[in-house]
C-alpha cells in the first residue's frame, strides 16, 4: 500500500484532523474536518501549501490558508450569508479511506443542517475526496441535489493557497487568451494577453473558462529565479444526471466509503463530459495584508492563490443530479 490514513485531534482544536501519510514518510496531507480544509500537503518532504502564522485553527473562523472550500456563494452576493458561504465553517464528517499501491484517499461528507436550511433552503449532500500520491494531490468536491422537487443554483471554489519562495520571484503561465474579470478595476472584463503573469500589486481576478474546445486547463506556477515549475494546477468539472433512489439513500445514510465511491463513479459514468472552470488569482498585497487580522503584514510574500471553481456563472443543479469540481496539483519530477 502507498500509505495510510489516521484521524486525531490537533494541538489547536478538539475538532479532528484527518491525515494521509505515505509509508516511506515522504508525502502527507492533513485535512481539518472544520470546513474539510486541507491544512498541509507535503510532497517529497516539502510543504506545498501556505497557511498563515496567524491563522485561527480552533474552528471559530475559516482558515487563512491551505485549501478552504467556498460554497454555496463566492464573495457575498447574498449579504445575509457569510462571505464565501458556509461550507468552510461547518464540521464535516469523516467517512473513511482507501489505499492501493499508488495512492491513499479519504472522503469527507457534509449535509444540510437546520442552520444551512435557514440561510439557503436546499437539501444537499457535499462530498470531498482527497487523494495523495507521490507526485500529486487530487481534490474532488462534489455537490449532490438530493431533493426531488427543486433544482438549485450555487457557486463553488477550491480556495488554494500555494506556498511560494517569494511573490516577487513567482510567475504564472497558462492563462493567456482567457478573458478575466478584474475585481480591482470595477469588475470590468479584459483579455489576458501575457504568457507570463507576475503579481506586483493587489491582484483579484476571475479568469473565465477557456473559449476553445479544451475541456480543462492547466496553470503552471513558476519560480522565476530558477525557471522551475513549482506546481501545476489542473482543473475541470462535470455534471451528471439520475442519482437512483438507492444512491440517494447511500449518500444520506450511514455510509461506507466504498458505497459512496461506487455511487460517484456509476453516476458520473454516462455524463456529458468534463468542462473547463474559472480560475481566481488572488494576492492581497501590502494594504489588504495589513487589514487581514489573520495574516502577518508580510504574509502576502509567501503565497499566491490559484483557485479553480465555478463563480462567474452559477452552477444550476437539477433534482437528483451531482456536480464535481476536480483539482489536480502536480509537482514536476
Ligand atoms: C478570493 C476573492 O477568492 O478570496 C477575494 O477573490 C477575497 O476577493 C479572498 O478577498 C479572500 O477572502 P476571505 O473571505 O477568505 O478573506
Amino acid at each position: 500500500m502507498f500509505g495510510e490514513c489516521g484521524i486525531a485531534a490537533s494541538e489547536h482544536s478538539t475538532i479532528p484532523t484527518v491525515t494521509l501519510r505515505s509509508t516511506d514518510g515522504r508525502h502527507s496531507c492533513s485535512i481539518f474536518t472544520y470546513g474539510a480544509t486541507i491544512l498541509s500537503w507535503i510532497c517529497n518532504g516539502e510543504e506545498r501549501l501556505f497557511v498563515s502564522k496567524e491563522a485561527i485553527l480552533n474552528g471559530t473562523k475559516a482558515v487563512r490558508g491551505g485549501i478552504p472550500l467556498v460554497f454555496p456563494q463566492f464573495g457575498q452576493p447574498n449579504p445575509a450569508m457569510a462571505q464565501h458561504g458556509f461550507a468552510r465553517n461547518l464540521v464535516w464528517e469523516h467517512v473513511g479511506s482507501t489505499a492501493d499501491e499508488h495512492e491513499v484517499s479519504t472522503l469527507l461528507r457534509c449535509k444540510a443542517t437546520p442552520d444551512t436550511l435557514t440561510l439557503w433552503p436546499q437539501d444537499f449532500c457535499l462530498l470531498f475526496r482527497v487523494s495523495l500520491s507521490a507526485t500529486s494531490l487530487v481534490t474532488e468536491f462534489t455537490v449532490a441535489n438530493i431533493q426531488s422537487n427543486e433544482s438549485f443554483q450555487f457557486q463553488c471554489l477550491q480556495h488554494t493557497y500555494l506556498q511560494i519562495p517569494h511573490i516577487t520571484t513567482t510567475s504564472m503561465q497558462g492563462l493567456q487568451g482567457r478573458s478575466y474579470i478584474d475585481k480591482m478595476r470595477d469588475a470590468q472584463q479584459f483579455l489576458e494577453e501575457d504568457t507570463t503573469i507576475l503579481v506586483d500589486k493587489e491582484t483579484d481576478r476571475v479568469y473565465l473558462p477557456a473559449n476553445d474546445t479544451s475541456s480543462s486547463s492547466t496553470v503552471n506556477v513558476l519560480d522565476t529565479s530558477t525557471e522551475c515549475t513549482l506546481v501545476s494546477s489542473h482543473a475541470s468539472c462535470r455534471t451528471s444526471n439520475s442519482l437512483t433512489s438507492s444512491a440517494i439513500e447511500i449518500l444520506q445514510g450511514d455510509i461506507s466509503v466504498l458505497n459512496v465511491l461506487g455511487v460517484l463513479s456509476s453516476t458520473h459514468e454516462n455524463n456529458a463530459g468534463t468542462k473547463d472552470v474559472d480560475v481566481v488569482v488572488w494576492n492581497p498585497w501590502i494594504a489588504k495584508a495589513k487589514a487581514l487580522v489573520d495574516l502577518n503584514d508580510d504574509g502576502y510574500f509567501w503565497f499566491v492563490c490559484v483557485e479553480p471553481g465555478c463563480v462567474s456563472s452559477p452552477v444550476s443543479l437539477d433534482t437528483h443530479c451531482i456536480f464535481s469540481l476536480t483539482q489536480t496539483l502536480t509537482i514536476p519530477v
